[in-house]
């Protein structure tokens, strides 16, 4: 009797163990020699049902108020998640936004996130746009009430943490996973870089006039040489507008978000990576081509307070390149295009074309 006790004992421990233990299937990150390693969150791993879960939330319309806007209906996977060919997108209703929307990969490496710096974590990042009245316009009770409603979201929440509870913690997180999967290293500067492609002359030219102190001078704050993310991560001014008073600036950048006076009109060093996809450029999208940008840093750079010491040549407003440099440079940034990144259908759109009602 005893023993039959301690048998039917066992089988309930045993079958108590087994439904707290899910199995968690971790997401397996791709090699990417070169970059420096992934710093990622302790409190929040990335897992294949998690990354599956925030996929379909990001391209699923139904955290905007009138479900017609999702987060891939501004960042779009053809032009590396930025909204190119577009300035300010248009969120619910038709809103304009302020700034032009930026394009989304090898985000983990940032330590904060938009043109101002003012959220400090991914996860943090979702909260603003499905609130913000002119993007998703969507309260959290609301959101939640929602995916609640479906089945499907239902069981791909249990799968992701364990049970069914959704909340906006979670679906912070499940996107924020599914954010640090758009990893960009496969372009034909990668390959480059691993001796599998070569540059040609032009290319070249542009790679090594970027990296030159005394010629183009870009390397102090976006990286292509010794490190491969594009960008420093910096905020930084680089003297769009000549601006006497900090006060006058009419986006004051990570100075509105900080408060702090030194740091009005410092706006994120964006990565250089995919740049031929994003156009237009800057945070207010105001040079249609590279061509532009380019005539910027050669000719065209203002004194401006809170202008980057590292602006070295303002006062001859700008480094002063041939047009044949100018050219150059501009060869070497097309390689920076990863077209198996944009083609990726992991990263896409898990419903099918037909289901997202964008803007567009
Ligand atoms: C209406 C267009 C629009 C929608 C919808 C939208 N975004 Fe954005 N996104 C932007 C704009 C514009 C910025 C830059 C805003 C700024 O800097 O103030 C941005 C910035 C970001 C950034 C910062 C990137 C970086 O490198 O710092 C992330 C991450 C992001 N969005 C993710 C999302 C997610 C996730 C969603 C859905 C929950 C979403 N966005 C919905 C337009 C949009
Ligand atoms: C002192 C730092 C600094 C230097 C040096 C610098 N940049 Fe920038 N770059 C920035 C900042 C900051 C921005 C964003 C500015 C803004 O939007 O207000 C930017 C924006 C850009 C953009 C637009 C990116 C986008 O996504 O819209 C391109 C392209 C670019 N830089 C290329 C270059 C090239 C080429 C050089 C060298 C000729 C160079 N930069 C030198 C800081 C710098």
């Amino acid at each position: 009797m005893k023993k039959l006790w301690c048998i039917l004992l066992l089988c309930c421990f045993a079958a108590a163990g087994f439904k707290a233990r899910r199995t968690v299937v971790p997401y397996v990150f791709p090699q990417m020699q070169n970059f420096p390693s992934m710093p990622l969150p302790g409190n929040n791993p990335v897992t294949a049902a998690g990354v599956d879960l925030g996929r379909h939330l990001f391209y699923d319309p139904i955290l905007s108020a009138d479900s017609t806007i999702a987060c891939a209906s501004c960042h779009r996977q053809a032009t590396a998640f930025a909204d190119g060919g577009t300035a300010f997108s248009k969120g619910i209703n038709g809103a304009v936004q302020s700034r032009n929307t930026m394009p989304l990969f090898n985000l983990a490496w940032y330590s904060s996130y938009f043109w101002d710096g003012r959220a400090v974590s991914l996860e943090e990042q979702v909260y603003q746009p499905v609130r913000a009245h002119n993007e998703m316009n969507l309260s959290w009770a609301e959101a939640v009430k929602r995916i609640s409603r479906s089945t499907m979201y239902r069981k791909k929440f249990a799968t992701a943490f364990g049970d069914e509870r959704i909340d906006s913690a979670r679906i912070g997180m499940a996107i924020a996973q599914f954010e640090r999967t758009l990893l960009s290293y496969r372009s034909k500067y990668d390959l480059v870089l691993l001796g599998l492609e070569e540059f040609t002359a032009d290319e070249y030219n542009g790679f090594m006039l970027m990296n030159d102190m005394s010629m183009a001078d870009c390397l102090h704050c976006h990286t292509t040489d010794a490190d491969v993310l594009g960008t420093t991560g910096d905020y930084s001014n680089n003297g769009l507008d000549t601006i006497t008073d900090a006060a006058t600036y009419k986006d004051k950048g990570l100075g509105g978000a900080n408060g702090r006076r030194e740091d009005i009109g410092k706006f994120r060093v964006p990565s250089l990576r995919n740049i031929a996809l994003t156009a237009p450029y800057m945070h207010d999208g105001r040079f249609k081509t590279l061509e532009e940008v380019l005539d910027f840093y050669s000719e065209g750079v203002n004194h401006s307070v809170n202008i980057d010491s590292k602006m070295g040549f303002v006062r001859q407003q700008g480094v002063r390149l041939k047009p044949k440099e100018k050219q150059d440079i501009i060869a070497f940034l097309h390689t920076l295009t990863d077209s198996a990144f944009i083609k990726d259908p992991a990263l896409g759109n898990p419903f099918g074309t037909g289901m997202l009602v964008g803007h567009k």
